[in-house]
């Protein structure tokens, strides 16, 4: 059975190799341990049989704007529904939150879809544009598309 949960520090090599390998796929930013580590109170992870199989993270923008960041399931145990409930985590935790809109920067159009997200203008995630994009090298030519979920 599959839970999800808050990392805790044992968490950050198994979360550091997922979200690496597929930052080397250049499908996910990379992190550094550094990074997981301070921002550990927004990771998720999801574990079945005491295993990390799956990583989410939330990252607060504004006062109505998250991001879901660094999604990644261990590729033995895709398309069981894990990303799905990991996104469903992160849209509890945004709506605990008070926040009102959920954005992902991604690929993963049909996934993103089947979790209720839409695409959106990237002008219209103006806190991330001018934070974080900025300081991207794919900026200003990037080919992620933004998408959105609102509540
Ligand atoms: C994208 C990712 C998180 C999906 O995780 P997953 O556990 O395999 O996805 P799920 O099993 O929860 O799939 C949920 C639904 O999306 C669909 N789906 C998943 N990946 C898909 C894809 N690449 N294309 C089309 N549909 C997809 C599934 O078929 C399923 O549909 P259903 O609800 O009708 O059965 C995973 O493939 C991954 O880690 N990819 C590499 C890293 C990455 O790209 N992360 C996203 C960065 S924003």
């Amino acid at each position: 059975m599959i839970q999800v949960r808050k990392a805790v520090l044992k968490d950050i090599d198994k979360v550091y190799e997922l979200v690496n390998q597929y930052a080397d796929e250049e499908l996910l930013l990379p992190r550094t341990r550094e990074s997981l580590i301070i921002n550990i109170q927004s990771i998720f992870v999801a574990e079945e049989n005491e295993e990390v199989l799956g990583v989410a993270c939330l990252a607060v923008l504004g006062q109505d704007m998250a991001e879901i960041r660094s999604l990644a399931v261990d590729e033995n145990a895709q398309g069981r529904g894990i990303g799905k409930i990991l996104v469903s985590k992160i849209v509890e935790e945004t709506k605990i939150l008070g926040i009102s809109k959920l954005i992902s920067l991604t690929y993963q159009v049909a996934f993103f879809k089947k979790c209720g997200f839409e695409i959106i203008q990237k002008e219209e995630m103006p806190q991330k544009v001018w934070t974080d994009c900025i300081h991207c090298p794919k900026f200003p030519a990037c080919d992620e598309v933004a998408m959105a979920i609102t509540f």
